[in-house]
């Protein structure tokens, strides 16, 4: 479709649209274009929108989760909406969870219809924690302080026992944060500076997310295999390579004098 085309199709539809009641057989059902979803829910809902613009999927369609059909609310709220993007270890985290594994158990025969209110579901499925209530920003995310985080759990847990998890969590962080401080001291010593040691320090950096995302997502596995003896791991091999480069440093130094 051409501009003109577009914009008197939507016109048409912003026509049709306050005649129609949803559910009833006649809404429009789609599919419909980017720019058609934003005609209409920037009018219907105004604070979505700016969450949406203003969140980390700003550059990403609506129809990426939704379909650009009406009827696939549900499809939105399951896993698959999210996995296919964030595969790896953000996915992974979640699968390896105790969240994940009931939520992959029973998806098939939850439907997927109720609305991702407080306490609506067994366990949170990605969509649960991160677009909560219809929150298209992100609900879990750090800036929005730790009491919105801890009433989404509370939800379904003791607040007692939510906070006590998320202080376990920043405790593991800071210890996580150390190693990380303590692996750059290492890769400092370098003969050859600590470009040298650039790809193991990407590791680091790489075994300190899974922690972040361990902790997140309530993983033992990210939290305790693949973060913090990962770490360990990384510490043994920087000090490794550092002694190794630096007895082979002398030993150049010693043959340039013998020479
Ligand atoms: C012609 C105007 C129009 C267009 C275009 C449109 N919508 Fe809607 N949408 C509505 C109306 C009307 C409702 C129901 C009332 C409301 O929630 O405001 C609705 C409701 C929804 C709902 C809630 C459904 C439910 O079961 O509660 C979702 C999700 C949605 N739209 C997503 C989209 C997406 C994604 C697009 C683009 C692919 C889109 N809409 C395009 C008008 C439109
Ligand atoms: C079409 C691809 C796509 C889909 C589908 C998608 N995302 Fe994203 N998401 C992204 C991109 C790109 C970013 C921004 C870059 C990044 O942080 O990875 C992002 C960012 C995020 C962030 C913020 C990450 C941060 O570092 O702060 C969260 C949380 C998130 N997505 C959760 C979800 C959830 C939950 C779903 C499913 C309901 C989902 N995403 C569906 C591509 C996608
Ligand atoms: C990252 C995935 C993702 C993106 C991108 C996304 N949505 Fe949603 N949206 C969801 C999920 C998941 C829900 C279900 C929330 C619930 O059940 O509480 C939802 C719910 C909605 C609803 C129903 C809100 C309500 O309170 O019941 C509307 C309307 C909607 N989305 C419109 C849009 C529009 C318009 C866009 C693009 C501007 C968009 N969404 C982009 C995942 C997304
Ligand atoms: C029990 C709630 C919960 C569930 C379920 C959940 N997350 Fe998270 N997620 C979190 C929390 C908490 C964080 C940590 C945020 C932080 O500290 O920055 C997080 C972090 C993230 C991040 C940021 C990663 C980064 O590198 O910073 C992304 C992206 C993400 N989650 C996507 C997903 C996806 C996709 C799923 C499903 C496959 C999912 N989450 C399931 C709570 C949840
Ligand atoms: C929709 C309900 C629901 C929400 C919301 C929820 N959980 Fe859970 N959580 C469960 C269920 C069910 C289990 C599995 C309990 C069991 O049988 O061990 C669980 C298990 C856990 C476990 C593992 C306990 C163990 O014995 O290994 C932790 C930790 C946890 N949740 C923390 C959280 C945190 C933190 C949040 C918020 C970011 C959260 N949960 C949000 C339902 C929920």
């Amino acid at each position: 479709m051409n501009t003109t085309e577009t914009l008197c199709a939507s016109f048409l539809l912003a026509l049709l649209a306050p005649l129609q009641i949803w559910g009833d057989e006649n809404v429009h059902q789609g599919p419909f274009t980017q720019a058609e979803c934003l005609q209409c829910h920037t009018d219907r809902s105004p604070a979505l929108v700016i969450q949406w613009s203003s969140g980390p999927h700003a550059g990403i369609d609506c129809a990426a989760c939704h379909g650009d059909r009406h009827d696939r609310l549900p499809e939105a709220r399951r896993d698959a909406a999210c996995s296919g993007c964030h595969a790896g270890a953000v996915e992974h985290s979640y699968a390896s969870s105790k969240h994940g594994v009931i939520v992959t158990l029973q998806q098939e025969r939850k439907g997927w219809q109720q609305p991702l209110v407080r306490g609506n579901y067994r366990a949170p499925g990605c969509a649960y924690c991160h677009l909560h209530s219809g929150d298209h920003g992100d609900t879990m995310n750090a800036t929005r302080g730790r009491h919105v985080r801890e009433w989404v759990c509370s939800g379904c847990h003791a607040p007692r026992y939510v906070s006590d998890q998320f202080i376990a969590g920043l405790q593991l962080l800071e210890i996580g944060r150390l190693k990380a401080v303590e692996a750059a001291a290492i890769a400092a010593r370098h003969p050859q500076g600590p470009a040298a040691l650039a790809e193991p320090m990407e590791r680091v950096k790489k075994h300190l997310r899974n922690l972040r995302l361990g902790a997140g997502h309530q993983s033992p596995d990210y939290q305790w295999w693949h973060g913090q003896p990962a770490l360990d791991g990384d510490l043994i091999r920087l000090r490794d390579s550092v002694a190794r480069a630096q007895r082979k440093s002398q030993l150049e130094a010693v043959d340039s004098w013998s020479e």
